[in-house]
């Protein structure tokens, strides 16, 4: 028998690459599908647990969560660099979803439904799907786990949650608060593992029955491939994928809110939302007055140490920040370039004027405008994870909707608009799953359907009620008390009617 060593992770922190997080040993394939196998095991009796008292359980869950609110939101800036005050509003979200989904235990509404037949009913019922496996990226390492974790344990099923393998000190530790806050052990399990060993786990997973749901947040390639997998065992995922958001300025829009929402979409977290602004699409009489305020917004913005007043701070990882290293090399001479005092990595001897700390310490990168972008363009299309926003002129608004809508993704556009009509034309015609009017492409509340369509997802939503069909399945349910078979279609009573009959002339 051969001993080989689990492999270890070092989590180090972003802004400051000498902070060593955590380490963590990461598990196997094997170890996932044990995992599920344990799931599978504690969840009939958690579906037993009536409603309202595992919505208990996420009201305490909740509660443990506000009641740390500052401790996990220190760990956040110090795992993946986000802000402090982003920080915070994400632990927020943590919150509101629990908040959301605490009295859904007391609800979980099925339906009465009418009959054919006297002496039937009708009902519909949900039940839980069973096991889920929950794969998640770093980028929200609290929320975005949140929106499943939450509403899948509410609706009766165990989760198996993986989390980033760059966020695994704050995973840890948002299990903690769920274990702690009154769901079972068995429910809830965190393997820590990274991406091949995961998707080999699911593989195994599915094919030994042990797993009935996979919900995963992260790029629109692997979750084409997790998408094909799961449909080779009819399944359908919940999958949360990428973007290249739009948004659009429309002559009539109030410019300076325009400017300050695309700062706000394109730069904060450091553009690494899968909502961050892609394109800023701007009619071309007022191109040059917003390209003017928006590069003068975006050079003057406080960037550098997280714990500080920022607008954004480090890359998230030394992977993030290799990637979007690679995607300047899509900015061509036809393109013209603004934001800051230079492009790539902020260090000494490429610096970034007014940054905030010491940028030799952690992975900043410089913000990036880049207008004159085409749509033939691979800037146009590829999603630059990262501080890069793309500007380009339209001439009329359908020229807008089409460029809105050309790169193929499909998850969050805004609409920047003093008119009605275009705000609604816009909202018709966009193929994105959520729409801004005056709004940041960012910043989705925790009760409103979230998920795209097209390269951006299956078109499952996420948050709210919506999410309930994630987790649930309806089950049918007709009980006949007649004494006596009635066939449905068959038995059902005629209507007695006069087809030929007129009204005769007034
Ligand atoms: C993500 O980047 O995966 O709407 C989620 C927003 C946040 C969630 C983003 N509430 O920007």
């Amino acid at each position: 028998m051969s001993v080989t060593e689990a492999p270890r992770i070092e989590s180090r922190n972003p802004a400051n690459l000498a902070d060593l997080v955590a380490e963590v040993e990461l598990g196997d394939p094997a170890a996932f599908v044990e995992a599920c196998r344990a799931a599978r095991a504690a969840q009939p009796e958690w579906a037993a647990t009536p409603p309202p008292v595992r919505g208990r359980a996420i009201q305490l869950v909740g509660r443990l969560v506000e009641d740390n609110k500052e401790a996990l939101a220190r760990l956040l800036t110090r795992e993946i660099g986000k802000p402090y005050a982003e920080s915070l509003g994400e632990v927020q979200e943590v919150i509101d979803t629990c908040d959301f989904f605490l009295s859904e235990g007391r609800r979980l509404y099925g339906q009465t439904v009418p009959s054919e037949m006297p002496d039937k009913q009708l009902f519909t019922f949900r039940t839980p799907v069973g096991v889920a496996a929950v794969i998640t990226a770093g980028n929200f390492p609290v929320a975005v786990p949140a929106w499943y974790l939450v509403p899948a344990i509410l609706c009766g099923n165990a989760v198996v949650w993986k989390p980033a393998d760059y966020a695994p000190a704050l995973g840890q530790a948002l299990t903690d608060l769920f274990l702690h806050g009154g769901v079972p052990d068995g429910v809830l399990k965190l393997v820590q593992a990274d991406g091949e060993a995961t998707f080999e786990g699911l593989e195994r997973a599915l094919g030994e029955g042990v797993l009935d749901k996979v919900g995963f947040t992260g790029s629109s390639a692997v979750g084409s491939r997790i998408g094909a997998l799961c449909g080779r065992h009819l399944q359908s995922p919940c999958l949360e994928l990428g973007g290249k958001n739009p948004l659009v300025v429309m002559p009539d829009a109030q410019l300076d809110l325009a400017v300050e929402g695309a700062l706000f979409s394109g730069f904060g977290t450091a553009g690494q939302r899968c909502t961050s602004l892609g394109t800023a699409i701007v009619h071309e009489s007022v191109h040059d007055e917003f390209m003017a305020r928006f590069a003068s917004a975006v050079e003057r913005a406080p960037i550098g140490d997280p714990m500080q007043d920022v607008l954004y701070g480090p890359m998230i990882h030394e992977r993030f920040h290799e990637r979007f290293l690679a995607w300047l090399e899509l900015i061509h001479g036809h393109h013209s370039v603004s934001g800051s005092t230079g492009t790539g990595r902020i260090d000494s001897g490429n610096p970034r004027e007014g940054f905030v700390g010491d940028p030799e310490i952690g992975l900043y990168c410089h913000p990036t405008i880049v207008d004159g972008v085409r749509p033939d363009d691979e800037l146009y299309a590829t999603e630059t994870f990262g501080p890069l926003v793309g500007v380009m002129p339209f001439a009329h608004f359908d020229q807008a909707v089409a460029l809105a809508n050309g790169h193929g993704y499909g998850l969050s556009a805004a609409i920047y608009t003093t008119r009605a009509e275009h705000a609604f034309r816009f909202r018709e015609r966009c193929s994105a799953g959520m729409v801004s009017v005056n709004n940041s492409t960012s910043g989705a509340e925790a009760h409103l359907p979230f998920g795209g369509n097209g390269k951006s997802g299956n078109g499952s939503r996420q948050s709210g009620i919506w999410v309930l069909d994630q987790f649930t399945r309806w089950q049918a349910l007709n009980w006949d008390y007649a004494g006596k078979l009635q066939k449905a279609q068959m038995d059902v009573a005629e209507v007695n009617a006069e087809p030929q009959f007129r009204l005769g002339p007034p």
